[in-house]
C-alpha cells in the first residue's frame, strides 16, 4: 500500500515561545490521514514533543551528525534525537549540501547512523538550476540516491525530491518536471514514498497532489503557521481522495 506523508521543515526559525505556540495550535487543527511528520529546530524538539504526545502528529530533526558519540562540539547523534522521541531524521538537505558543504560520502554515513538507530530517514535530492540547465538533472538525483541508499534497508526510507531552484523561491517547479523526475525516481527506489519539495503552498497542493508518483510534501515556508500547513494537507488528502476532505 502506498504511504502518504505531509512534512513541516521549520528550519532554522522561531524562538521556543513562537514554536510553542504554532506546535499547540498544528495539534488543535490538523487531523489528517496521512502521515504528518514535524521538524522543528533541534533544540525544540523535546517542548515540542510534549505538546504533540497526545496527538497522531509525529517528530522528526532537521539533521544529525553520523558519529555514535564522542568528542564532536556543537553536533547533536542519531541516538539523542531518537531519545527525545523522534521517529524521523531528514538528511542531506540541499541546503546542508550547498551552505555547508555535505558531501555525498557524508550524507550516506548519516542514513547509515540513522538506520542503525532506528529512525527513519527523509533523503532530499535534488539538482541546482545550473545542473537543471546541463541536462544533468537526471544524473544528479540518480547519483544522489545511488550513494545515499548504498546497503540501506529501503523499508524505513523516504526519498524528498527538492530541485534547489524551487526551494523557498515561491514557484514550485511544474507539473511535467516533478512527474518526469518522481517517475524516474520511482524506478530507482520501487516501494518508497516520494514527497515533493520546493515552494509548496496552499495554492498549488492540489495540483501537485493529483501527480501519481507523489506520495506526499516537504513543506518549509507555508509549514510555518498552522493554517497554512493545514490547507496543504487537506488539499494533498482531497488530490490523493484519502481522509475526510
Ligand atoms: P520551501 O522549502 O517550501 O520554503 O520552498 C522546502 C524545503 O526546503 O524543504
Amino acid at each position: 500500500m502506498r504511504r502518504f506523508i505531509v512534512a513541516a521543515n521549520w528550519k532554522m526559525h522561531f524562538v521556543l515561545e513562537e514554536a510553542l505556540n504554532v506546535a499547540r495550535d498544528m495539534a488543535k487543527d490538523i487531523k489528517a490521514s496521512v502521515e504528518v511528520i514535524v521538524f522543528p529546530p533541534a533544540v525544540f524538539i523535546h517542548p515540542v514533543f510534549e505538546i504533540f504526545k497526545q496527538t497522531h502528529l509525529k517528530l522528526g530533526a532537521q539533521n544529525i551528525y553520523f558519529e555514535q558519540k564522542g568528542a564532536f562540539t556543537g553536533e547533536i547523534s542519531a541516538a539523542m534525537v531518537k531519545s527525545l522521541g523522534c521517529e524521523y531524521v531528514i538528511v542531506g538537505h540541499s541546503e546542508r549540501r550547498h551552505i555547508f558543504s555535505e558531501s555525498d560520502i557524508e550524507v550516506h554515513k548519516k542514513v547509515k547512523a540513522a538506520i542503525e538507530n532506528d529512525l527513519k530517514v527523509v533523503v532530499c535530492v535534488g539538482e541546482t538550476l545550473k545542473e537543471r540547465e546541463q541536462n544533468k538533472a537526471f544524473d544528479v538525483v540518480e547519483r544522489q540516491i545511488v550513494s545515499a541508499l548504498d546497503g540501506i534497508d529501503l523499508e524505513k526510507v523516504v526519498v524528498a525530491y527538492e530541485p534547489v531552484w524551487a526551494i523557498g523561491t515561491g514557484v514550485a517547479a511544474d507539473v511535467k518536471t516533478i512527474t518526469q523526475m518522481h517517475n524516474f525516481i520511482r524506478e530507482l527506489v520501487e516501494n518508497v514514498p516520494i514527497l515533493y519539495g520546493g515552494s509548496v503552498k496552499d495554492s498549488n497542493a492540489f495540483e501537485l497532489g493529483n501527480i501519481d508518483n507523489v506520495d506526499g510534501f516537504l513543506v518549509g515556508s507555508a509549514s510555518l503557521k498552522s493554517d497554512s500547513f493545514s490547507n496543504i494537507i487537506a488539499a494533498f488528502e482531497k488530490a490523493k481522495g484519502v481522509g475526510s476532505a
